[in-house]
C-alpha cells in the first residue's frame, strides 16, 4: 500500500527585500568611488550628470527593447492571454519605469549642456532634443492614452475580443516605432554627428 508523501516544509528562500537594498547600496557606493576617482571629466558634477544620463538610458532603452522583444515573442506565438499580459506590463513599465527615468534622463542632458556650455544649437543635441520631444509626446498623447483604452476593453470585452487584440498590437507596434527613435538618439549622442 502506498503511504502517503509528508507535505514537503515551505521553501524558505533569501529575504528578498534586504538583499535587494543590499546590493543597491553596494552598486551606489562603489558607482560613487568611481565617481570620485575619475580624471576624463571636467568636473565632479558632470561625471554624476553624465552617470546618471546613461544609467537612465540604459534603463530606459534596455526595457524597452526587452518588452519589443518578449511582444514579438508573444505575436508569434498568437496566444490572446500572452498578448494581454505584455500589453499590460508595458502599460505598467511605461507609465511607471519608463516615464519618470525618461524625465530623468532628459534633466540631467540639459545639466550637462549647462554644465559645460555644450551649446543649444550644437547639431547632435538639437536631434537628441528632438527625438525626446518626440518620444515625451507619444507617450503622453498615444501610448498612455491607449494602454487605458486597452485596460477597459480586456475589463468590458475580454482579452480575447478581436477588438482587444487589434488594439494591442497597434500599440505594441507604435512603441516598437518609439524605441527605434530612442535607438537613433542613442547612436547620436555616442557619435555626435555634425559637428
Ligand atoms: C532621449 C533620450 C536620450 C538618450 C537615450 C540619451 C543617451 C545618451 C547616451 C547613451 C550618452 C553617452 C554617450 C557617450 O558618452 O558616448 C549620452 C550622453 C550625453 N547626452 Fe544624452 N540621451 C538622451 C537625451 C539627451 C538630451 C535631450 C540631451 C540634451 C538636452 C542630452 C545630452 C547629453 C550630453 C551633454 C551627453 C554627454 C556627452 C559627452 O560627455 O560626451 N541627452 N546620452
Amino acid at each position: 500500500m502506498e503511504t502517503p508523501h509528508a507535505e514537503a516544509p515551505a521553501q524558505r528562500g533569501l529575504p528578498s527585500g534586504p538583499v535587494t537594498a543590499a546590493i543597491g547600496l553596494t552598486v551606489v557606493a562603489v558607482a560613487l568611488v568611481f565617481l570620485f576617482e575619475t580624471n576624463v571629466f571636467p568636473s565632479d558634477w558632470y561625471a554624476l550628470f553624465k552617470l546618471v544620463h546613461v544609467v537612465g538610458a540604459v534603463i530606459w532603452v534596455g526595457g524597452g527593447l526587452t518588452l519589443t522583444i518578449l511582444a514579438m515573442r508573444a505575436e508569434r506565438s498568437s496566444d490572446p492571454a500572452e498578448m494581454a499580459t505584455i500589453a499590460r506590463q508595458a502599460a505598467f513599465a511605461g507609465e511607471r519605469v519608463f516615464a519618470p527615468v525618461g524625465l530623468l534622463v532628459f534633466l540631467m542632458g540639459i545639466a550637462m549642456v549647462i554644465n559645460l556650455h555644450w551649446g543649444w544649437g550644437t547639431t547632435w543635441i538639437v536631434i537628441g532634443l528632438v527625438g525626446y520631444a518626440i518620444t515625451f509626446l507619444t507617450g503622453l498623447l498615444v501610448l498612455g492614452p491607449q494602454a487605458k483604452r486597452i485596460g477597459q476593453l480586456i475589463e468590458t470585452k475580454g482579452a480575447e475580443a478581436a477588438e482587444t487584440q487589434a488594439a494591442i498590437q497597434r500599440i505594441l507596434l507604435l512603441a516598437r516605432i518609439d524605441m527605434g527613435v530612442l535607438l537613433l538618439v542613442v547612436a547620436d549622442m555616442v557619435l555626435k554627428p555634425f559637428t
